[in-house]
C-alpha cells in the first residue's frame, strides 16, 4: 500500500494538481499523534490563490474518509491524515512475508542505465585506506540502483598510465635484482617506487629515465609493455583480495590506458567546435564563471587526466547511452570534474553532461580528529591489514560472547568487514568519517554488528517459536495494534521509500539510518511485549512481525554490501 499515493489521489480529486507533485509534498509528522501523514497546504497557496488554512478546511470538507484513511484533521495550514491501522498492519506484513527478499524492490529503474565509476585506484601501490570510501560508497550505490531495477555498469577506471607507473618501471629496470617478487610482490613494487621518488627529488635526471619509459610505452615497445602488463597483474591480484572481502563488483576494468587510442577524437571534436585555445604553450578549453581553464594538451605536448576522462565519457555515451554517470571520487577532484562536465556540455553533449555527477565524500579521521593518511610512521596502512585487523578483533569478541559457535571464522569475517562498511556509510557521505575501533565494533551502538545482531536475534526467535513459517502469513495481524507494533510496521512499510530516497540523493546513509531506526524500534517492541507468549494467535502475529523485521534488516544490509550471519 502506497499511502502517499493514496492521499495524493484524494487531494488530486479535489484540486486537480498532479498526483506526482502532491506526493512529493506529503510529509511524515514528527509525532504520530499529529497523524501518520501531513499535507502542507502552503505548497498550493500560489497555485490555488488561497491562504493555507482555507485550503486545508476546503480539502477536509471534500475528501471522503474510507477504510484506508480513517480520519482527517486540520491543524493550521496542515492537513493531517490518520490511516486505518488494521489495514496498515495487514497490508504491510502480508507484503513483506509474501515477497521475502524481494520486498522493497521496484522497477522504477527499468530501461535506464547508470554508469558508476568507483574505486579506480592508481596501480603499482597496494590498496590502502585512501581507497576505502570510494570503494564502499560506490559499491553500495551499485547495489542500490540494481535493487530498483536499473541496469548498472560498475567501472574501475584504473590509473594505469602516465609518469607514476613509468617511474616504477624505470626503478624496476635498475634494481630488480635487489628485491624478491615471490611472496608479496606489490610491496616490492611499492618499495621501488618510493626509492625512485626519493632519488628523483635530489636528481632530476631520474625524471628523464621515467620519461624515457613512458615514451617506450607510447611506442608500444615490447619489453616495456610486458613489464607494464605484469605490474598491472600484480596490482589487480592485490586489489582482488580486498574486493573479495568487501564484495565489490565491477563490470569493466577499462583504465586510463584503454583510452590511449581514443583521445584523437576528443581533440578533433574540440578543434572542430573551436573550443581549443592556446595558452602558454598548452591547449585549453576556457571555462565560464572564473573557473580555471580545462587543460587538454600540456605545454609538453602530452594529453592528461582530463583528456582521458573526456575520451572515457564519449566512450560511455556511445556504449552505454547512460541516463546517469556517477563518479565516486574524493572532494579534492571536484574542480576536475566540474571542468570535464562543462567541457562535455560545450562540446554539444548537454543531455549527457547534465546527468554526470561527482559523488564526493569527506575524509577519514582518527578518534582524535586527525586525518588518517595512507601512511603511519613510515608504514603504509593497507586495507587488507585493516580489514584483517577488524576480522581478528571481531573473532575475539565472538569468542568471548559465544565460544560454542560453529563457524566462528566465517562469522568473524562477516562482522569484521560489515563493521568497517557500515561505519563508512553511517553518516552523510560529505561528512568526515571517524575511524575509531571502539565505535566501529560496538555491538550495542549504531553499528553494523548491532544490525547483524538484530537479525540474528530475529532468527533465534523464529527457531524457538516452533511455528511453521508458511503459516505465519495466516496470522491475525490485528493482534499487533499496540503503539510499539504499529511503529515497527509503519517503518517496515517505508522500506522502498527509503531506498528510493537514498538512490535519488546517492546517499547510502539514508538506508543505514533507516535500518538503525527499524532495529531500535523492534528492540522497543521486544522489550514491551513477550513474543513467545501463551496466547497462540498473539504469538503467531508477533513471530510474523519478527520475521518481517529480519527480512528487511537482511535485505537492507545486503544493499549496503553487508552480509548477515544466522548466528553470532
Ligand atoms: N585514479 C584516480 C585517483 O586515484 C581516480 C580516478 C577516478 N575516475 C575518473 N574517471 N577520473 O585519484
Amino acid at each position: 500500500m502506497n499511502y502517499k499515493e493514496e492521499i495524493a489521489k484524494k487531494i488530486n480529486a479535489v484540486t486537480n494538481v498532479a498526483i506526482s507533485e502532491l506526493e512529493e509534498y506529503i510529509e511524515i509528522p514528527p509525532n504520530p499523534e499529529m497523524g501518520d501523514y501531513a499535507f502542507p497546504c502552503f505548497k498550493l497557496a500560489k497555485e490555488l490563490r488561497k491562504a493555507p488554512p482555507a485550503i486545508a478546511t476546503e480539502l477536509k470538507e471534500n475528501i471522503v474518509v474510507d477504510g484506508v484513511i480513517e480520519k482527517i484533521e486540520v491543524a493550521g495550514g496542515y492537513l493531517n491524515f490518520f490511516v486505518n491501522k488494521s489495514t496498515l498492519v495487514v497490508e504491510v506484513l502480508k507484503e513483506v512475508l509474501a515477497k521475502g527478499e524481494d520486498y522493497g524492490k521496484s522497477d522504477i529503474g527499468n530501461g535506464k542505465t547508470i554508469v558508476i565509476d568507483y574505486s579506480s585506484p592508481n596501480i603499482a601501490k597496494p590498496f590502502h585506506i585512501g581507497h576505502l570510501r570510494t570503494t564502499v560508497i560506490g559499491g553500495a550505490l551499485y547495489k542500490m540502483y540494481k535493487f530498483l531495477g536499473y541496469h548498472v555498469v560498475g567501472i574501475n577506471h584504473l590509473g594505469d598510465w602516465g609518469m607514476g607507473i613509468s617511474k616504477t618501471i624505470a626503478g624496476y629496470e635498475m634494481w630488480k635484482e635487489e628485491y624478491s617478487f615471490d611472496e608479496n610482490p606489490i610491496m616490492s613494487i611499492l618499495a621501488i617506487y618510493v626509492r625512485f621518488n626519493k632519488l628523483e627529488k635530489e636528481d632530476p635526471s631520474y625524471t628523464d629515465k621515467a620519461r624515457d619509459v613512458l615514451i617506450r610505452l607510447e611506442n608500444k615497445d615490447e619489453e616495456t609493455t610486458k613489464l607494464w602488463r605484469w605490474i598491472i597483474e600484480i596490482s589487480l591480484e592485490n586489489y582482488q583480495k580486498v574486493y573479495d572481502l568487501l564484495g565489490s563488483e565491477f563490470d569493466s576494468y577499462n583504465g586510463e590506458a584503454f583510452y590511449n587510442d581514443k583521445m584523437d577524437r576528443v581533440i578533433k571534436e574540440l578543434e572542430e567546435k573551436n573550443l581549443l585555445v592556446d595558452s602558454e604553450g598548452a591547449k585549453v578549453v576556457e571555462m565560464p564563471d572564473n573557473m580555471p581553464p580545462c587543460i587538454i594538451i600540456t605545454s609538453a605536448g602530452t594529453t592528461i587526466y582530463a583528456t582521458r576522462d573526456l575520451a572515457a565519457l564519449l566512450y560511455r555515451i556511445d556504449n552505454y547511452d547512460f541516463s546517469k554517470a556517477l563518479y565516486v571520487v574524493g572532494s579534492e577532484q571536484s574542480l576536475h570534474f566540474k571542468q570535464v562536465f562543462k567541457t562535455l556540455e560545450l562540446m554539444g553533449y548537454e543531455k549527457y553532461a547534465k546527468n554526470c555527477e561527482h559523488i564526493s565524500f569527506g575524509l577519514i579521521l582518527d578518534e582524535n580528529g586527525e586525518k588518517i593518511g595512507s601512511r603511519k610512521g613510515g608504514h603504509l596502512l593497507t586495507l587488507e591489514e585493516i580489514l584483517n585487523e577488524s576480522i581478528e578483533k571481531s573473532r575475539k569478541i565472538i569468542e568471548e560472547k559465544n565460544p560454542e559457535l560453529d563457524n566462528k571464522e566465517e562469522v568473524a569475517k562477516m562482522v569484521g568487514v560489515g563493521a568497517i562498511i557500515f561505519n563508512d556509510l553511517s553518516n552523510n557521505r560529505v561528512k568526515d568519517e571517524i575511524f575509531d575501533w571502539n565505535q566501529i565494533l560496538n555491538f550495542a551502538g549504531e553499528t553494523g554488528p548491532y544490525l547483524q545482531y538484530t537479525y540474528v536475534r530475529t532468527q533465534s526467535i523464529l527457531r524457538n517459536a516452533g511455528i511453521e513459517e508458511k503459516s505465519l502469513l495466516e496470522a491475525d495481524f490485528t493482534k499487533l495494534l499496540d503503539k510499539e507494533g504499529i511503529d515497527v510496521i509503519k517503518l517496515l512499510g517505508s522500506f522502498e521509500t527509503a531506498v528510493v530516497n537514498a538512490t535519488n540523493k546517492n546517499e547510502p546513509s539514508i538506508i543505514s539510518r533507516y535500518l538503525i531506526d527499524v532495529a531500535q524500534s523492534f528492540s522497543r517492541f521486544y522489550n514491551e511485549h513477550q513474543i513467545i507468549c501463551e496466547e497462540e494467535e498473539t504469538k503467531k502475529a508477533r513471530v510474523a512481525l519478527t520475521k518481517a523485521v529480519g527480512t528487511v534488516v537482511k535485505t537492507g544490509l545486503s544493499i549496503l554490501g553487508i552480509k548477515t550471519p544466522e548466528k553470532m
